[in-house]
């Protein structure tokens, strides 16, 4: 039986390497700066780690199918965060169940023992989650597992001695987010269990005990609490701790989002400074967001750019989902708040084709940015700053009159992304919507960033302090970007920048 299964996956493994290596990344809504899968269902990226100047991401995987079932470990690898280079599966299900999210670290001081001829080993800490007792009607089929890789993540063995972390007897009990904490020299592992956080600590990441839990009067509750991130980051020369939280469902635009609390943590608890709700990103498309380990004090983000809502019904068939871009996360304190505010990562800039820069422009009614009649704007930036903070958008269209409207509403004081006329929304009632994030900062200027691919919008207002992530699907490219004001208003600049995409290169 075992021979048959491994001569199964073996077929599987040649047929799907086969296929890649014929890889057209042609489709109309297949992403070009974003990550994919070749094909088949991707949900969560996981076990995102930095080693030896390699940045690895692996991602809830399906190999089989274009919608969520069994769940794999997918694997791609990069060394700058843009062109990904697809690896074979890294964890496939076992006896404990299917591989659920979770995070990998760098063991550098072997406390694991699961280093091999002096080097440290790669661990990988997830959720095994067992449906064959979730069917049976029981409580405890989450648990925690351990995986080991002694050849920089291209393979991987699991410890024999998993779960590490028994079910306590919660139905939601998974997504294990691992750091190492200095001051205490241990690890700490941050999960989510219902909706609240559970912090355990190991000294090996193999044995774990209890700390304490969080969340019971503090942040939104609309849904369950999964994929936690812990970390911290310093302002000014302040250490604050930053705990995400990701909730499905209770988004500020419904459905799945990233919600996250500032404070303080001393190895067992958290203490939030305060019980603000605060939205990474204000969505609706970016979900299940974490950041790297191995990167230091930068702190770098990425989400999966869908929304439960309606992932499994968007009409790309070969494959579905594509993740955020990866972004730098930013600590600000504007007023008495700190605020976790995000840019995609600098080296984007190595994927600008000509920047046309306008500035000090005075637009009257409408600015036509681009018109190419045929072919595909994007992927590309649009970048402005305005003189005052008043209303304007910026309409993507094409021939077939679907358009995108992206802008800042200067009463209301808030961006808003609208999608209602954007494309194919008919697989979904929530789908064509107008979706809002506030202003937070007070400039006279409004900085709006645009990070826009064929089949998703990203947009960073205020350098990042303000992020919402939408996703869409025109039937046909769009051609045209207009920049649309009420009377006449003045833009210290604007700028419209083609990407070369990652496939292409
Ligand atoms: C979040 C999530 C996780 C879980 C995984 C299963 O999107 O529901 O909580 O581990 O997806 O694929």
């Amino acid at each position: 039986m075992k021979y048959i299964q491994s001569a199964i996956v073996l077929l599987f493994l040649v047929i799907n390497h086969y296929s890649y290596a014929q890889k057209t990344p042609e489709e109309i809504h297949r992403p070009q700066v974003h990550f994919t899968p070749e094909k088949n269902w991707m949900n969560d990226p996981n076990g995102m780690v930095y080693y030896k100047g390699v940045y690895h991401l692996f991602y809830q995987y399906h190999p089989f199918s274009s919608v969520w079932g069994p769940m794999h470990w997918g694997h791609a690898t990069s060394t700058d965060l843009l062109h990904w280079k697809h690896e074979p599966v890294a964890l496939y299900p076992d006896t404990l169940g299917m591989i659920f999210s979770g995070s990998a670290v760098v063991d550098l001081n072997n406390t694991s023992g699961f280093g091999k001829n002096g080097e440290p080993p790669l661990v990988a800490i997830y959720t095994s989650h067992n449906a064959v007792a979730e069917k049976a009607g029981r409580n405890d089929f989450e648990t925690q597992s351990v995986a080991y890789s002694n050849d920089n993540g291209k393979t991987w063995i699991k410890f024999p001695g998993n779960p590490v972390v028994k079910n306590p007897g919660i139905r939601d009990f998974r997504d294990p987010k691992v750091m190492w904490h200095g001051e205490t020299k241990r690890w700490v592992m941050t999960l989510a269990a219902m909706d609240r956080i559970v912090f355990y600590s190991s000294p090996d990441l193999k044995n774990w005990s209890r700390e304490s839990e969080f969340g019971a009067a503090v942040g939104a509750h609309g849904g369950v609490w999964e994929c936690p991130d812990l970390f911290a980051m310093d302002h000014e020369g302040k250490k604050v701790w930053i705990l995400i939280v990701n909730l499905n469902p209770g988004g500020p635009n419904k459905g799945s989002a990233t919600q996250y609390f500032v404070g303080d943590f001393d190895g067992n608890s958290f203490k939030p400074f305060n019980t603000e709700i605060k939205w990474i990103d204000y969505d609706p498309d970016e979900y299940a967001g974490i950041t790297w380990s191995g990167t230091g004090d930068r702190k770098i983000f990425m989400g999966w750019m869908s929304n439960w809502m309606y992932a499994d019904l968007v009409p790309t068939t070969k494959w579905r989902s594509a993740t955020t871009i990866a972004r730098d996360l930013k600590l600000y304190k504007i007023g008495a708040e700190y605020l976790v505010g995000s840019l995609p990562v600098k080296n984007i800039n190595t994927l600008l084709e000509n920047a046309k820069i306008r500035r000090n422009v005075e637009v009257e009614k409408s600015l036509i940015l681009e018109d190419k009649k045929k072919g595909n704007l994007f992927p590309g930036i649009i970048e402005l700053n305005t003189a005052a903070s008043k209303s304007f958008s910026i309409v993507m269209s094409n021939t077939n009159n679907e358009k995108l409207i992206v802008g800042f509403d200067a009463e209301n004081n808030q961006y808003y992304i609208d999608r209602k006329s954007a494309g194919i929304s008919d697989f979904h009632k929530e789908f064509a919507d107008r979706h809002i994030a506030p202003r937070f900062v007070d400039d006279k200027a409004v900085k709006l960033l645009l990070l826009i691919d064929v089949a998703s919008v990203e947009l960073f207002g205020d350098n990042g302090v303000t992020v919402m992530t939408s996703i869409f699907f025109p039937k046909f490219p769009y051609t045209k970007v207009e920049v649309v004001v009420n009377d006449k208003m003045i833009f210290e600049n604007i700028s419209s920048t083609p990407l070369n995409g990652i496939w292409k290169n």
